[in-house]
């Protein structure tokens, strides 16, 4: 590389040699922290509303600088595809022939226009909001008129293609192409956004805006997976299957209460995500390199416009801090956990051995070379793909123990686990809900599963520690039942009562009342435990919870 080339980075002035070109390439952050395109252009117009405040940029500068900022920010659907609701202002522009500059502007002097509707440079309109079709009525009219949509026209030139190639081609990383992009659209000015900020603050500001969105898209996502767990448990009523300790079966539980067991995981996940959110939700902008901005800038302003609860407090920990990427990751690397376990045992119940559920093909695959075969691809993938978010909570504690303060180069390579992390989880549970609903349980198999094999021995001994008897010793009284009926291949229900006696006299008539399949569930009759009343109250509060807009309360 030339050096009038190199002359284009950030930090040009001091270098007199160019960058070795291999190295050049190599180090640069831009294929991936292109993604962070929408943070990049929140954050600097939350900086460049807090050096206009303290004098840098006049009124109109700023005016000018946030509308630049927003044109650059428009190409952002190329990189991070639309979220359902939200409109790209620019291909909203190319389809009502006009500029994202007057769409803008329109809607801004609607007078339900609000805060609510934008989010970084994206403008959030349902499909059929009134608000949307009376733009596209407005703008129709103004092009049948040949005019422009609200009489100002439009002063920057539209960045070319060939200039987005060029930035994207040269930038070191987003920040550096935000800054490029600008100046093509603003001009000199451009240069300005710069005063007085960091891309260490810059950085860890983006990441921060980033995990939060991901962090609320996964407590949706979980909401929605705890909530079919919910459905199918309600539909699974009163049906039984047996529970195990130790892989072997151990007693008689309601399938809804084994459901609620991963509903349980899923709230604490939720419950880690949202603690996780309120404590990262603080905004390092104005922290500067590593010792705080060198202009006395109201940081609150920042903070305020990207809906944090409030600016940083240390500046060298706020620029090398990447807590909430631990966390972020770890949080994700628990909740893979758990989808693995509940991914296990869908495989493992789907197996003829078991026999208890029947895989939805929609969600399955054939086999090229055994014709039989429905093989569970969904759930052996959810079970490989939380090896993925393992593997990104492990590198972000690997990056980060033994780092000096305050930012290092290193701290780049902690960004792309997280997208890898966020995307994994994002793909998971997408799926995931659909899956759970569409589950069909074999319930008359699940039922002798739980019938069969002594499985109400537990509340023989129950039955026996009622009546006065110790429990150790009821322990082997009924385990010396087990014994006869395993001599003579029959369940306790089928031993004679004369018999039973023979190995204590405490056995009476009432005992085969007390081992029924109900009775053996509802001698749980414990908070958390699977008595029918009692899981009916833990599936009503469950769903309460999980339906209620509150997501704190996990
Ligand atoms: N791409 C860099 C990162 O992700 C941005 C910060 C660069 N800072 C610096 N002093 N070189 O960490």
């Amino acid at each position: 590389m030339s050096n009038s080339e190199q002359s284009g980075k950030m930090w040009s002035g001091r270098f007199r040699e160019p960058l070795d070109a291999v190295f050049e390439q190599w180090q640069r952050s831009f294929p991936f922290d292109v993604r962070l395109l929408p943070q990049e252009v929140a954050a600097s117009k939350a900086h460049a509303r807090m050096i206009a405040a303290a004098g840098i940029l006049s009124e109109a500068e700023l005016e000018r600088m946030i509308e630049g900022l927003d044109q650059v920010g428009d190409i952002t659907p190329e990189f991070a595809p639309l979220e359902p609701g939200m409109v790209n202002p620019r291909l909203l522009a190319a389809e009502l022939g006009t500029t994202p500059r007057s769409i803008r502007r329109w809607l801004s002097r609607q007078p339900e226009f609000s805060e609510s509707h934008v989010k970084h440079t994206r403008i959030l309109l349902a499909k059929d909001d009134p608000l949307l079709l009376r733009m596209k009525n407005h703008f129709a009219i103004q092009a049948n008129l040949n005019l422009d949509g609200d009489g100002a026209t439009e002063e920057f030139p539209a960045t070319t293609e060939a200039d987005l190639a060029a930035s994207m081609a040269h930038a070191e990383d987003i920040h550096h192409f935000v800054e490029l992009q600008l100046s093509k659209v603003i001009g000199p000015l451009a240069l300005k956004l710069h005063t007085g900020r960091s891309r260490n603050e810059q950085i860890a500001t983006d990441m921060r805006l980033f995990v939060r969105e991901a962090i609320d898209a996964t407590v949706k996502g979980l909401r929605r997976w705890a909530l079919a767990l919910v459905e199918l448990a309600e539909q699974a009523g009163d049906a039984v299957m047996p529970s195990y300790t130790h892989m072997q079966r151990a007693e008689p539980v309601l399938v809804a209460h084994w459901l609620l067991a991963y509903v349980s995981m899923i709230e604490r996940d939720i419950s880690r995500l949202v603690d996780a959110r309120r404590r990262m939700n603080l905004c390092p902008l104005g922290s500067g390199a590593v010792a705080g901005a060198t202009l006395a800038l109201d940081r609150k302003i920042a903070a305020q416009e990207l809906g944090f609860d409030g600016p940083t407090t240390n500046s060298l920990d706020a620029t090398s801090d990447r807590d909430f990427l631990l966390e972020f990751t770890q949080v994700l690397a628990t909740m893979g956990v758990h989808i693995s376990r509940f991914a296990e045992e869908m495989t493992l119940y789907a197996t003829a051995e078991f026999g208890f559920l029947d895989l939805p093909e929609a969600f399955s695959t054939g086999s090229s070379a055994m014709p039989q075969k429905k093989n569970p691809d969904f759930t052996e993938l959810l079970r490989g793909k939380s090896a993925r978010l393992v593997g990104a909570a492990t590198t972000l504690s690997v990056l980060m123990k033994g780092l000096p303060l305050a930012y290092n180069k290193d701290l780049q390579e902690g960004q792309e686990p997280v997208f890898d992390a966020a995307d994994t989880a994002r793909g998971i549970l997408g799926i995931l809900p659909g899956f759970t609903r569409s589950l069909k349980f074999n319930f008359e198999r699940m039922k002798t599963a739980a019938t069969t094999g002594y499985l109400n021995a537990m509340a023989a001994a129950t039955y026996l520690s009622n009546k006065g008897v110790a429990f150790r010793k009821a322990h082997e009284i009924v385990g010396n039942a087990v014994r006869l009926g395993l001599q003579s291949g029959r369940e306790l229900h089928e031993l004679k009562i004369e018999e039973l006696r023979g190995l204590s006299d405490a056995f009476a008539e009432d005992f085969f009342e007390a081992i029924t399949l109900e009775a053996t569930l509802d001698c749980h009759d414990v908070l958390g435990g699977t008595a029918r009343a009692r899981v009916r109250t833990a599936l009503a509060e469950a769903r309460g919870r999980l339906s209620s807009a509150d997501a704190t309360q996990f």
